[in-house]
């Protein structure tokens, strides 16, 4: 029998491997039917295009899900791990409850990611890269429906994709978004629904024109307090003296990001603080660093965040500019930086979060947590 993990293939130039789609071996698939109630046992699909009635809710009525994880090649390729498979099991089904879809059973999701990463081994980038082989499970209503109900039929899915980081590893400037809600306050904020994503496209592509990497979301009442980036979590960290602290939102309109727990528990390892509570935009000149943490981004630097003041950006700091010297003012705009435009390294307290969390995914780090599930 051939030894496990094969060695990666050599049709992928690894030290350019990027953040796009790269066909594989295959995916996973199982369905559910109302008539049975259950899921099938997960099949190997070679053919990357699937068969789905045009008139699915999938395709309509937005009824879809999806999550993002990552499996990486531990050192001399002794073996393949999964990073946190059982909290997107858990985040998958808090989404389907959102839009209807029963729950994948965890030890379904379970099973169905590793045997994608399994049948697709010699695609998980070489150990050395850094890199990861991307996982995109996803659940959808897939029979065909006319009326607004729950369908009969749900497909869950998971493909796979070689990539490195979503925003690279240099420091990236956030815009704030005030011309647009992601979530409404009573909405699905907290699901990972491609509704909560598609809709923010036309400005996140927009800001990336105007030099913005990345796009920040307040609370759509108020716009008063930081609900997440476009793409990840928000994390501000405070230095006062010897000590840190981590905080995050508790918004209920916010995505639970893994990568952003996985990097509070590494801070409390540490003896760092971590609050979860509502961080008021008033407070972003207080943070020595803020950084964006997701799957596909890891963790992100950012240089700085500018908002530009309009009638629904009601909060402006101009008033306390001399009392915050990272805060700038200027046409209309106000940006507070974190990492200057001389500075082309991230800030310290992200370089050692991010080295600590990539050790324990790459296996260069004892896994103290029990993160790892090995394929
Ligand atoms: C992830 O980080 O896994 C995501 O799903 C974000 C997506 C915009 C790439």
């Amino acid at each position: 029998m051939a030894s496990f993990p094969p060695p990666v293939v050599n049709t992928i130039d690894w030290s350019n491997i990027g953040f796009k789609i790269r066909e594989v071996n295959g995916h996973i698939e199982s369905h559910y039917s109302h008539k049975t109630g259950k899921w099938t046992d997960p099949v190997f699909v070679t053919d990357p295009y699937i068969r789905l009635h045009g008139m699915a809710p999938a395709l309509n009525y937005g009824q879809q899900a999806y999550e993002g994880l990552k499996a990486f090649r531990t050192p001399g390729d002794k073996s393949i791990t999964i990073f946190r498979p059982d909290r997107n099991a858990k985040r998958l089904q808090h989404s389907a409850e959102f839009i209807s879809i029963p729950p994948v059973p965890e030890q379904l999701f379970l099973d169905s990611v590793k045997a994608a990463v399994a049948l697709n081994a010699e695609f998980v980038p070489p150990h050395e890269t850094g890199a990861a082989l991307y996982i995109r499970p996803q659940v959808y209503g897939s029979s065909a429906q006319l009326g607004l109900s729950p369908p009969e039929e749900y497909t869950f899915a998971v493909y796979v994709v070689p990539t490195g980081v979503y925003h690279g590893s240099h420091p990236v400037k956030a815009l704030i978004l005030d011309e647009f809600d992601r979530a409404a306050p009573n909405g699905t904020g907290s699901a990972k629904v491609g509704g909560n994503y598609a809709p923010v496209l036309r400005w996140s592509e927009k800001a990336r024109q105007e030099g913005y990497g990345i796009t920040l979301h307040l609370d759509s009442k108020a716009h008063e307090e930081v609900d997440e980036f476009s793409t990840s979590g928000f994390i501000g960290a405070i230095v006062e003296g010897d000590s840190v602290t981590l905080v995050v939102p508790d918004s209920k309109n916010a995505i639970k990001s893994v990568t952003s727990e996985s990097i509070q528990d590494i801070g409390r390892s540490w003896g760092w603080k971590v609050e979860q509570r509502s961080i008021k935009y008033s407070e972003l000149p207080n943070f020595t660093e803020v950084m964006a943490a997701g799957t596909a981004a890891a963790l992100v630097p950012i240089r700085s965040i500018t908002r530009r003041m309009g009638p629904s950006s009601p909060q402006s700091l101009a008033a306390t500019v001399n009392q915050h010297p990272r805060l700038s003012t200027s046409n209309g705009e106000e940006t507070v930086t974190y990492i200057p435009e001389s500075q082309e390294d991230a800030g310290s307290l992200c370089v050692r979060l991010l080295t600590q969390l990539k050790g324990i995914q790459l296996g260069k780090v004892q896994d103290q947590f029990g993160w790892c599930f090995k394929v």
